[in-house]
């Protein structure tokens, strides 16, 4: 939460982040998204519902807007309040996150529903600080919910308003060093009334006006005071310091299949990349390649080669993974220690596979 208007702020900056403010949130009113977690401006028709906040918060850490509505539809349809999430099957759960990605989300999804609904009476916490306690909610998301769901004064500052603002300053410092000059930039400009409402109205600033390769500066309601423009560099802007090469890291995927079709899977642990969803066993993945894959295939059988490979790119690394593959006998083929299962070829589609085991199934079935 911010300390509102301390004692080393002037009048002169009050007077011009109050402008600002007042400008953007004019702007809002005409010009707002209509979204299907959203109340309208101004707050005469009610509030947000924060559980709608939350869930649409949490699926657009992952993706757009655009994918988000329908997922929202049917999360909110499904399971219409937190007591009914959290009383969810978590399978049920992370069949319904399928195709948003990243399945540890879904899970503290699931886990948050349930410590707001057991914990909490269902009432999720208004503070920024109380709201960052719980599973799946960082920084950010804490001071989005806080905003728009309670109007609390909070700088949620995700990757738009920091286009935005470092354009309207004109920020040079590559990002992510100019990461706390923009926070303390928004954090000043955060009305005492409307916060809900300012925090959406720089985001649909930042995704409608002021966007990533076009700043369409003739329509912004900052236009006028808007540094980079002034200055001819809001494009350029923000700058990022040069990404790090990443490292590739090399596995093989031991695809084992019954005559009947079924195909063994894996899931992974809980901690670490990938927590929690099912993989085509693999080897580990590691800076050298296998030397000898088939020692650690999860069962002795007459491994093949194949010629297909999948590349993949995670965060911080690319994954290069080769591909053996054997037969198992229909029934009796003795699993090793572990979370292992056997699906059948017509229902991988369902599975919680990442995109690197579809596409390691891919490579095989196509
Ligand atoms: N991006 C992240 N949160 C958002 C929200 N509440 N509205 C629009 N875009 C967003």
């Amino acid at each position: 939460m911010l300390e509102r208007c301390s004692t080393n702020k002037t009048v002169k900056s009050v007077l011009e982040s109050t402008d600002l403010s007042s400008r953007l949130l004019a702007w809002y009113g005409r010009h707002h998204r209509v979204l299907p977690w959203r109340a309208p401006p101004g707050g005469s028709q009610g509030r947000t519902d924060p559980y709608h906040v939350w869930l649409s918060e949490i699926m657009l850490q992952q993706t757009t807007v655009a994918v988000v509505k329908d997922y929202f539809h049917k999360f909110s349809r499904t399971w219409p309040d937190v007591h009914a999430l959290a009383g969810a099957d978590l399978d049920d759960v992370l069949r319904a996150w399928a195709g948003l990605g990243y399945y540890a989300r879904a899970r503290n999804l699931h886990k948050c529903a349930g410590i707001v609904s057991s914990e909490h009476s269902g009432q999720f916490p208004r503070s920024a600080p109380e709201l960052q306690k719980l599973p799946g909610i960082g920084p950010y998301t804490a001071a989005a919910i806080a905003a728009i769901a309670f109007d609390e004064p909070c700088a949620a500052v995700d990757g738009n308003v920091e286009r935005v603002l470092a354009r309207y300053y004109a920020i040079e410092t590559p990002l992510p060093d100019a990461k706390p000059e923009v926070k303390d930039k928004a954090e000043a400009l955060v009305p005492p009334q409307r916060a809900g409402d300012f925090a959406q109205a720089l985001m649909d600033l930042g995704a409608t006006i002021c966007a990533p390769r076009k700043a369409n500066c003739l329509i912004c309601p900052w236009s006028q005071g808007c540094q980079g423009r002034i200055l001819g560099l809001a494009e350029t802007l923000p700058r990022k310091a040069p990404k790090k090469a990443k490292p590739t890291r090399f596995g093989t995927c031991f695809w084992l299949e019954r005559s009947d079709g079924a195909v063994l899977l894996r899931r992974r642990p809980e901690r670490g990349l990938l927590g929690g969803m099912m993989e085509v066993p693999s080897t580990n993945w590691a800076e050298t390649r296998p030397q000898n894959p088939a020692t650690e295939a999860p069962v002795e059988a007459r491994w093949r080669h194949l010629k297909e490979r999948v590349n993949h790119t995670f965060t911080h690394f690319h994954l290069e993974l080769e591909i053996w593959s054997a037969e198992a006998p229909p029934v009796g083929t003795t699993l090793p220690e572990g979370d292992f299962r056997w699906v059948a070829k017509h229902e991988l589609a369902t599975e919680a596979l990442p995109s690197v085991m579809r596409k390691v199934c891919a490579a095989v079935l196509d």
